[in-house]
């Protein structure tokens, strides 16, 4: 995507588009807007999902910085800046946005990046390499561990380059590093729900693969989950089994986030 025309931004819909056209923002255009409701068409549920998910960013970065002292942050396919990208925490000392959509890195740059501590990288995940050699990832502090977004990116991405992403993170961060996945799912959808939704993304160009825990495992390779109870839903993340607080949104079968979390780490320390 890095490789497309300015022309071009404007003619096909975009997946970080069309996800802040669900979330009610203003970063979105007329394609982008007559894709959405094809998508709605198939899986009202979506702007609770995309609410549900997007949630979950801030409560992993109090994770990262009140539980595990991790301060520094690689967030990659960050998607369009929202509400809660701009309310980051004081206690996120440095940050990296990182996205291959054009639109994405310029709005990151302009309204994320002017935070002290923040920067932003147009990059794409199919090559590590480059990325990680990049000079904000450079500028990280290797000594010390880093935290990882992955949210909501694999379903984008093909099972290759995505087993890719997680080798190279895997080798390449520190000892104590956090790796926080999110993963779109069908398991919790009527039968056959995604398989449209994947068709009505597949007519507008754009591949989306929703994954079963066991495809969301399997992609994880040497990666070591924590929390000991394998993937949950976003929606019921750290909450206990006896809980009454009940998550973001009326919990229902149709107002579901229909994706896994799971936080992991390399394995070669005691967080
Ligand atoms: C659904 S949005 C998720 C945004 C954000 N992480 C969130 O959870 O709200 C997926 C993002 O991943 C980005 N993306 C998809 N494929 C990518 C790739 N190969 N390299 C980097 N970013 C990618 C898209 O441009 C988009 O901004």
């Amino acid at each position: 995507m890095s490789g497309w025309t300015p022309s071009e931004i404007f003619l096909r819909p975009t997946v970080a588009r069309v996800q802040d056209h669900l979330d009610g923002g203003r970063d979105n255009y007329t394609v982008d807007r007559e894709l959405t409701r094809e998508l709605l068409a198939v899986a009202p549920w979506l702007p609770a999902s995309v609410r549900i998910n997007r949630a979950h960013g801030p409560r992993i970065l109090d994770c990262f910085t009140q539980q595990l002292g991790i301060d520094q942050v690689i967030d990659l396919g960050c998607g369009l800046p929202h509400d809660d990208h701009l309310s980051l925490p004081d206690a996120v000392r440095h940050i990296v946005y990182v996205d291959s959509d054009p639109m994405v890195e310029a709005h990151a740059r302009m309204s994320l990046a002017e935070r002290t501590g923040t920067a932003s990288l147009l990059a794409d995940l199919a090559d590590m390499p480059a990325l990680l050699a990049a000079a904000p990832i450079e500028r990280l502090d290797r000594g010390r561990p880093i935290g990882v977004l992955l949210h909501d990116v694999l379903p984008w991405i093909g099972a290759d380059t995505a087993r890719t992403v997680l080798t190279a993170l895997h080798d390449w961060l520190p000892p104590g590093s956090v790796l926080s996945l999110t993963h779109a799912t069908g398991d919790f959808a009527r039968q056959g729900q995604l398989v449209r939704l994947s068709g009505v993304y597949e007519k507008a160009g754009i591949a989306f693969r929703p994954r079963t825990s066991e495809g969301i495992k399997s992609l994880l390779g040497s990666w070591t989950l924590l929390d000991g109870c394998g993937l949950v839903t976003t929606a019921t993340w750290r909450l206990p089994s006896t809980t009454t607080v009940r998550p973001p949104g009326p919990h229902t079968l149709f107002d579901h986030s229909h994706a896994y979390a799971a936080l992991a780490t390399t394995g070669d320390q005691t967080t």
